[in-house]
């Protein structure tokens, strides 16, 4: 889809918002947040927003509804739609245009490469009075990324292996100031990194580790490090996940996709900041060659570990990445994206993401962030009962909690994540709700994949 400006309205279908207010005149249209409406006047078509009251409307309101008429349009068979913006917003009105590109772009999007019959396509999209430049681009740039992490996700597991990701990595070499390098099975083994190895071994699709080095500061000294679990499919390995919880298993590695979509759109947006990208990519698959449960592995960190479950795995690639990134990549913060436990998704929804962290700076602007783009974080506490329940009698970790029935889960993973940050300001965000919508779409959020964690961690690095 194309975003086009003009000071005049240019097509025959447009979208409009109205709040309540401005709704009176309407029949059956109250303007309420969320209420949406199409109605044709001679030979127009508007598709009637609401606002909902003062206090509620801000960029958000704006983001999501017209993400919801988007999908009107596309559902109306439309090619052209222009966008009128409000006439008063609260929030800056050159926001309140980049937040209309992004729910057009966000909205219209859906995963039809198995569909016989493809749904419609709006083709352009005019968004009245928008102002360009830099901001729209990069804006631009971003939801082309969100759609890329997006289509990642929702691609078949046989498809997006961890060569797969890895590759994905590796094209992103060719754009300036990126450095990528890949670590094979072999070099996996060979570097000691035993976790990742343990967890890819079952496999016929051996792990990867990919490593994307983009350097848009060059005279500066902060190097944000994003780390992505990369499980392209969690059977659950030998403790093998039952009927019912490993049917959307292929989302295990939306961690990564939002890691390589950030990297890529930083990377075309020419932003001036230092960022890593790490994928720690493998397929938990259950076979005779699997890890197995109850024996012990060394990690890179040089602490052993035991192997309490094997599902557990996310937190052991990602340890054997946080270490890698620690002791071989200088980074002044570590924030890493995981589908991690089915613990957060019932703590938080899938509209909320854990947030973990050693940091109060780092978590502050995390979540501040989040606001800003509408993908949440709620911060949870890890405390000393949390770490000493990730110890081992046998091992000095164990990968799975001692406390009873696994209460707490999202919070012991983090405790456990810690153990290898050595003191590196980190924040761990836990996106198994958040990265995959089951119901029905919600404004920008689209069912299956949605992306998240791709605008948060553009705006924390402040090119969005
Ligand atoms: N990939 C899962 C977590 C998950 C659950 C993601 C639901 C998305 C939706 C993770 O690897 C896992 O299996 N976690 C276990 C950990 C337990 C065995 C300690 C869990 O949460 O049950
Ligand atoms: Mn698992
Ligand atoms: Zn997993």
């Amino acid at each position: 889809m194309e975003i086009v400006k003009g000071k005049r309205p240019r097509f025959a279908t447009q979208i409009l918002f109205l709040t309540p207010r401005q709704a009176k005149r309407i029949p059956d249209f109250s303007g309420k947040e969320e209420e949406i409406t199409v109605r044709y006047v001679g030979r127009k078509t508007e598709i009637l927003c609401g606002l909902g009251e003062d206090r509620d409307m801000g960029l958000s309101v704006i983001r999501s509804q017209t993400a919801c008429a988007l999908r009107k349009a596309v559902e109306l068979r439309r090619d052209c739609v222009s966008v009128l913006l409000p006439d008063k917003t609260p929030a800056d009105p050159s926001r309140a245009g980049m937040a209309a590109v992004e729910g057009a772009l966000l909205g219209a999007y859906s995963f039809s490469r198995y569909k016989s019959e493809k749904p419609g396509e709006v083709k352009t999209c005019q968004i009245v009075g928008l102002a360009g430049g830099k901001a729209l681009a990069r804006t631009i740039e971003a939801c082309k990324a969100v759609h890329y992490a997006r289509d990642l996700v929702n691609e078949n597991a046989s498809i997006v292996t961890p060569e797969r990701l890895a590759k994905e990595a590796l094209a992103l070499a060719s754009l300036p100031r990126v450095k990528v390098t890949v670590f094979r099975e072999a070099e996996i083994a060979e570097n000691g990194l035993s976790l990742l190895a343990a967890v890819g071994r079952g496999a016929e699709h051996g792990p990867r580790l990919a490593i994307i080095e983009y350097e848009g500061a060059p005279g500066r000294k902060a190097r944000t490090a994003l780390i992505g679990k990369g499980i392209t499919f969690d059977t659950g390995g030998l403790n093998l996940k039952a009927v019912g919880s490993m049917e959307t298993m292929r989302d295990d590695m939306a961690g990564a996709a939002a890691v390589l979509g950030a990297l890529r759109a930083a990377a075309l947006s020419g932003a001036r900041v230092n960022v890593l990208g790490i994928v720690a990519a493998a397929h938990n698959a259950i076979s005779d060659r699997s890890f197995i449960p109850g024996d012990v592995y060394p990690s890179y960190s040089g602490k052993t570990v035991e192997i309490g479950n094997t599902d557990a795995e996310g937190r052991l690639v990602l340890a054997d990445a946080i270490s890698y990134c620690v002791k071989n990549l200088a980074p002044t913060a570590i924030i890493d994206f995981a589908t991690l436990t089915g613990s957060c998704v019932i703590a938080l929804g899938d509209t909320i993401a854990g947030l973990f962290s050693n940091n109060d700076q780092i978590a502050q602007r995390l979540f501040a962030a989040g606001e800003e783009v509408n993908e949440r974080l709620w911060r949870m506490p890890v405390r000393s009962e949390h770490y000493k329940a990730m110890k081992s009698d046998r091992a000095d970790l164990s990968n799975s909690s001692r406390l009873k029935r696994g209460t707490a889960g999202a919070i012991t993973a983090a405790a456990f994540l810690s153990e290898f940050v050595e003191g590196t300001p980190w924040a761990h965000l836990d996106i198994a709700g958040t990265a995959f919508n089951e119901s029905e779409p919600r404004g920008e959020v689209p069912r299956y994949a949605t992306g998240f964690g791709v605008r948060l961690a553009l705006r924390f690095l402040c090119v969005i």
